[in-house]
């Protein structure tokens, strides 16, 4: 492929911000060279405020269409639909399930330069993926459950063999492919479930046991939920890939973030067979936005996954090589320059961490 077609959707709040830093970068990334188109679309509150619309038909055909989907942020509180749903959550809620964007890969990585409020964590020691199941589980139940008189309200959580099995097989193909962690012991897969109490996760957990079995040479464990909690304070340093139902893998994925620096260092990339979705996991953050003083750090590194997976599908190494020396200008700008927001410890804007990274990149170009 010559150019590959990005949609961006900047969305709510610092949405544009951290876009705008990410485009900037991603185009000091190949120099003269860009091999990505990029083209805007609408979505989320503001979106909905505006035309009652929050996730326009084009748009949605946008994302369907292109190569992948860029967005910055969404949802404005107290912008919500009649039934109390907040209006800026369709975009991403509705992309998971129409282009069943089934593996939402959330990686957990403390960068060189930041700190982490745990005690025992030296550079290096958090460097784990955490692999949501998001096409079911319990947000599944979106939208069928059901409120019965006003008194009992139930939402199911649903589980599938096929479902269960896709994800799981991702997370082992991803603990044989990817890049860093353990040092000098086997890859590691870690099924968190609630095995002990409820049908779904004990399904959940002998799906696993089953696909596990044909990864003879990764090792294969158990977690439940609760006590993976206390884990990922304690011995962050033990995790290399976590596969984990719907809700549990959202509420982990914040617990890894605060972690490593807090949500605005955390990227997230949500792929089906055919899509991928990209973007940081933080939120809005409507208090700080137009303020310049937004952490771009996160959709930047979401960027660099997008990189890497894009030229993963495409066999294309200008892409895959694009996606790490983005990770390597992180690291620069972290680590040797000290280049850190309000939200990590710094006083860095946006503009002069976006400028950091594109100089360490034009350096390497
Ligand atoms: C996330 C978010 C979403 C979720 C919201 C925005 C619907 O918290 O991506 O983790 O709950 O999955
Ligand atoms: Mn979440």
């Amino acid at each position: 492929k010559n150019a590959y077609e990005i949609c961006v959707v900047h969305g709510d709040g610092i949405g544009p911000e951290v876009c705008q830093a990410t485009l900037r970068v991603l185009e000091a990334a190949f120099g003269e060279a860009l091999p990505l188109r990029f083209s805007e679309y609408p979505a989320g509150a503001q979106h909905f405020l505006k035309t009652g619309d929050s996730f326009p038909r084009e748009t949605f055909e946008a994302c369907h269409s292109a190569d992948a989907i860029l967005h910055g942020a969404a949802g404005i509180p107290g912008i919500n639909h009649p039934d109390g749903t907040e209006a800026g959550l369709d975009f991403t809620l509705t992309l998971r399930s129409k282009l069943d964007l089934y593996a939402n890969v959330r990686p957990i990585k403390l960068h060189p330069g930041v700190r982490s409020p745990l005690r025992d964590a030296a550079p290096g020691a958090i460097d784990y993926v955490i692999v949501r199941e998001n096409s079911e589980g319990l947000y599944a139940a979106r939208g069928a459950g059901s409120l019965l008189r006003d008194e009992v309200a139930i939402d199911p959580l649903v589980q599938s063999r096929k479902g269960i099995e896709r994800i799981v097989h991702f997370a082992f193909e991803l603990a044989r492919s990817r890049d860093g962690a353990p040092q000098g012991r086997r890859r590691r897969v870690t099924c968190c479930d609630k095995a002990n109490v409820l049908r779904s996760y004990a399904f959940f957990r002998s799906v696993f046991d089953e696909v596990a079995a044909q990864y003879p040479d990764i090792e294969a464990e158990h977690v439940l939920i609760d006590a993976m909690t206390v884990h990922l304070i304690n011995r962050p340093s033990h995790y290399d890939v976590i596969v984990t139902e719907n809700m549990f893998g959202d509420i982990i994925s914040d617990l890894g973030a605060a972690t490593i620096g807090g949500m605005g260092m955390s990227p997230s990339a949500e792929l089906g067979d055919g899509n991928g979705f990209f973007q940081a996991s933080h939120g809005s953050a409507p208090d700080i936005a137009g303020k310049g003083i937004a952490n771009p750090y996160g959709t930047i590194l979401a960027a660099a996954m997008m990189l890497n997976w894009l030229g993963l599908r495409h066999a294309d190494p200008r892409l895959i090589d694009a996606g790490k020396r983005i990770e390597t200008s992180v690291t620069y700008a972290l680590a040797d320059k000290s280049v850190l927001s309000r939200d990590i410890g710094g006083t860095a804007g946006s503009l002069e961490i976006t400028e950091v990274i594109c100089a360490g990149l034009r350096e390497r170009v």
